[in-house]
């Protein structure tokens, strides 16, 4: 069963096949891939049928640690990003949320804000999760701003995690408890979908 998550102006569905020409587009954005990948961006966008073959494993996979939703703006229908709940560990209650907004047109708008909302309020109340931990390089201050807005708070640093631009970076450790959790009334209930 798959689930959709509503905020004020967007929608989080499962993704689907057309899918796979932005997030083809994205995955070769320099800007995105330093901001939110481990290595650079490749010179070029990988195949098409690469990325559709990624997609069609998503949209089949039945794997009970990890959800995907593509991020699509009610107004027009449009793709605008991409979120996740991962390693969500059922014995601990925790996960990890991640996630894109892969059209820098939509950046500043507060698209991220809803979307980290809608993640934390599923994972805390319909997961039943206690904790949801998230990772961020350290110079990524848009993303640091909207985790910290949310109530995440900074746990520790991973000291030269990451090689940018020739220079070790360091990556912050942020979580959030069940707790600490202040939720706010920017996204409805999650609607389950057969
Ligand atoms: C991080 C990201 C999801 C934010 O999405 P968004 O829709 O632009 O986010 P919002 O508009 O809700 O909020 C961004 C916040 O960052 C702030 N911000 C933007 N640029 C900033 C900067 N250079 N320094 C500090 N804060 C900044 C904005 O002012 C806003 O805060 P405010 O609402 O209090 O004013 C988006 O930039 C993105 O997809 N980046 C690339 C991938 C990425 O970094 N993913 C997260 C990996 S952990």
């Amino acid at each position: 069963m798959e689930t959709i998550l509503t905020t004020q102006r967007l929608r989080l569905t499962p993704h689907i096949l057309p899918d796979a020409e932005a997030m083809n587009r994205w995955s070769a954005d320099p800007e995105l891939c330093y901001y939110s990948d481990d290595t650079p961006a490749p010179a070029e966008p990988e195949p098409i049928e690469e990325t559709r073959r990624y997609i069609e494993r998503i949209i089949t996979r039945q794997d009970d640690n990890i959800l995907r939703w593509g991020v699509r703006r009610i107004e027009d229908d449009q793709l605008i990003g991409f979120c996740m709940i991962v390693f969500i560990d059922h014995h601990n209650l925790k996960c990890k949320v991640g996630m894109a907004i892969g059209e820098k047109t939509a950046w500043g708008k507060g698209y991220g804000r809803e979307v980290l909302e809608a993640l934390v309020r599923h994972c805390f109340e319909v997961l039943g999760m206690n904790r949801i931990g998230a990772e961020i390089y350290a110079f990524n201050a848009p993303s640091i701003r909207l985790f910290e807005r949310t109530g995440f708070q900074r746990e520790g640093v991973i000291r030269q995690s990451v090689v940018k631009n020739g220079l070790y970076e360091d990556e912050y450790v942020y979580g959030l408890l069940r707790d600490e959790w202040r939720p706010k009334p920017l996204c409805g209930p999650a609607t389950a979908i057969e």
